[in-house]
């Protein structure tokens, strides 16, 4: 397999670009390539980078995500748990689909069917009014799922995959959004006792790179796509993106609808 282009490049990201060592190239605040993936200008210019150093890819593994429990606003006004976990996946993805090879593969890590359907409107994906709880990071989990089954119906040629990875041991819980630092404290506890190593975690998501599209969980194991993922608002949630990424769509190539 040739190069895989990882996003993130510490937890479960960054064991996933050691397992695959010199065909990794990553992008993340501390990757090959430097971006602020909860910016989709920076998430733009990264695919640009991407381009210029790589031809073609043989996969995209994307893992650079955060928790948050408070809707947060970023400097381009949109809510920064759901680009940084959804809509940088979709833009970069969207922006180097002509760089895939056929058979290539998109892995999204997140949470693979665990969650419901939070989004909201869909026109006020951002959130403008803000929000609190469970709900602003599961969302973002969500509409990974969608988006996941979306894309690969539309496009045939790739295999398309979401994984939950299982609880892992990473910083996520230590480095979470609006938790109260106690609360912080006992998460990132329990998880470094409980959670799988990340290089054990990383072993799914790069596993997954030899499988057909679906939905995966720790060991490879398939997980059943839910109902209100197949038929859920996975074309609403397309079309609403395409709508909000499009001023930095400009050389992307359309995916047949
Ligand atoms: N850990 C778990 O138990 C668990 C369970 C279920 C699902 N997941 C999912 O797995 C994925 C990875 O989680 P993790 O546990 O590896 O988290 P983590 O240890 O907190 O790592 C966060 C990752 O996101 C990247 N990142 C964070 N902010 C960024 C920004 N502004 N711009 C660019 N990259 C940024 C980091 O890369 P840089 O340092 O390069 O910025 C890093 O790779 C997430 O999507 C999470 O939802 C994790």
């Amino acid at each position: 397999m040739n190069d895989v282009l990882v996003t993130g490049s510490s937890g479960i990201g960054g064991a996933v670009a050691a397992a695959l060592g010199e065909r990794a190239l990553t992008v993340g605040r501390g990757g090959m390539i430097r971006a602020d993936l909860s910016l989709l200008s920076s998430t733009a210019r990264a695919a640009t980078e991407v381009a210029a150093r790589r031809p073609r890819l043989a996969a995209i593994v994307c893992c650079a995500g955060v928790f948050s429990l408070r809707a947060e606003h970023t400097a381009e006004g949109m809510e920064r748990a759901f680009v940084l976990n959804y809509l940088s996946r979709y833009l970069l993805i969207r922006l180097l689909l002509p760089l895939l090879e056929p058979g290539g593969r998109v892995v999204l890590v997140a949470n693979a069917g665990r969650y419901h359907d939070t989004l909201g409107p869909l026109d006020d994906l951002n959130l403008r009014g803000g929000g609190r709880g469970l709900r602003i990071s599961g969302r973002t989990q969500f509409a990974c799922d969608l988006f996941a089954v979306e894309l690969a119906s539309r496009a045939p040629s790739l295999s398309v995959s979401c994984v939950y990875p299982g609880l892992v041991a990473t910083r996520v819980f230590r480095d979470a959004h609006a938790v109260p630092r106690p609360a912080r404290r006992l998460l990132a506890a329990a998880q470094s006792r409980l959670g799988a190593t990340p290089e054990s975690a990383a072993e799914t998501p790069v596993a997954v790179l030899g499988q057909g599209s679906g939905f995966y969980g720790p060991g490879c194991a398939p997980i059943p796509i839910p109902e209100r993922v197949s038929s859920g608002r996975r074309a609403g949630l397309w079309s609403a993106s395409e709508d909000l990424v499009r001023p930095w769509l400009a050389r992307a190539t359309a995916v047949e609808a």
